[in-house]
């Protein structure tokens, strides 16, 4: 842990990324970054991928999950979580380099069975972080699903997760 702790913090220097805490008294649990700055030429790339895998749920920052996750959904696109996700073999293609590139860098990342994490919120930092979280709190229309992480992060979108930002339906705040 130590060690992994250091390679971020010297990653984080080194790319500049933009690392999270839950609180400051949380250092130990270094956060991956969840969306690395983007370079110039994958702006579009990262334009095609909100339109595309943004059109049903938010589009979840790809550093959530390592290379190996997203080359399995992208494979299984066909019978994604039970709808069809298909798209032309060319945006696939763009998809896939740029998941591929803003890939989590931690190969560990595995689901609870220690299989191919295909959801992030069936991976065991996120079950950890969100083990307080009730079944009234996920089951209620306004939530609906764990994986509709918009519903309680206000910022999701820009792949800001701070506790602050937290905001759950007919509960209030977390903080
Ligand atoms: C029902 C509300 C809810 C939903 C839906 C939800 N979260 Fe959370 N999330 C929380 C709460 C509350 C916490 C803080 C838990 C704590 O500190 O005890 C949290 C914590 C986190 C953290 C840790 C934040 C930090 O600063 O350490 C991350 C990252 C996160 N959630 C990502 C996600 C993602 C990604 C999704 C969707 C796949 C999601 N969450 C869905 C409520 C939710
Ligand atoms: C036609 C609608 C649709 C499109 C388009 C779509 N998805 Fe999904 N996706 C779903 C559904 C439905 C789920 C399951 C949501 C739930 O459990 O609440 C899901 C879940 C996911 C999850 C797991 C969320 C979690 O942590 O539980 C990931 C990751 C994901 N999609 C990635 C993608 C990617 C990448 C693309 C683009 C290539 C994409 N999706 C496009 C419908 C879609």
């Amino acid at each position: 842990m130590k060690i992994f702790l250091n390679i971020s913090l010297a990653a984080a220097l080194f790319v500049g990324g933009v690392y999270l805490y839950a609180d400051d008294d949380e250092m130990e649990h270094a956060r991956p970054a969840y969306s690395k700055p983007l370079s110039k030429q994958d702006q579009a790339s990262a334009a095609l991928y909100k339109k595309e895998c943004g059109a049903c749920h938010m589009a979840y920052q790809a550093g959530f999950l390592p290379k190996r996750s997203w080359d399995k959904t992208m494979k299984g696109l066909d019978n994604h979580f039970g709808t069809d996700a298909t798209m032309d073999a060319a945006d696939t293609k763009t998809i896939q380099n740029y998941l591929m590139t803003y890939a989590s860098k931690n190969d560990r990342i595995t689901d609870m069975k220690g299989a191919v994490a295909l959801r992030i919120s069936q991976t065991p930092h996120f079950v950890k972080e969100h083990r307080e979280i009730t079944q009234k709190m996920i089951t209620q229309p306004e939530v609906k699903s764990i994986a509709n992480c918009t519903a309680c992060h206000t910022k999701a979108e820009t792949g800001s997760y701070r506790e602050r930002e937290i905001h759950i339906p007919n509960y209030g705040r977390w903080e």
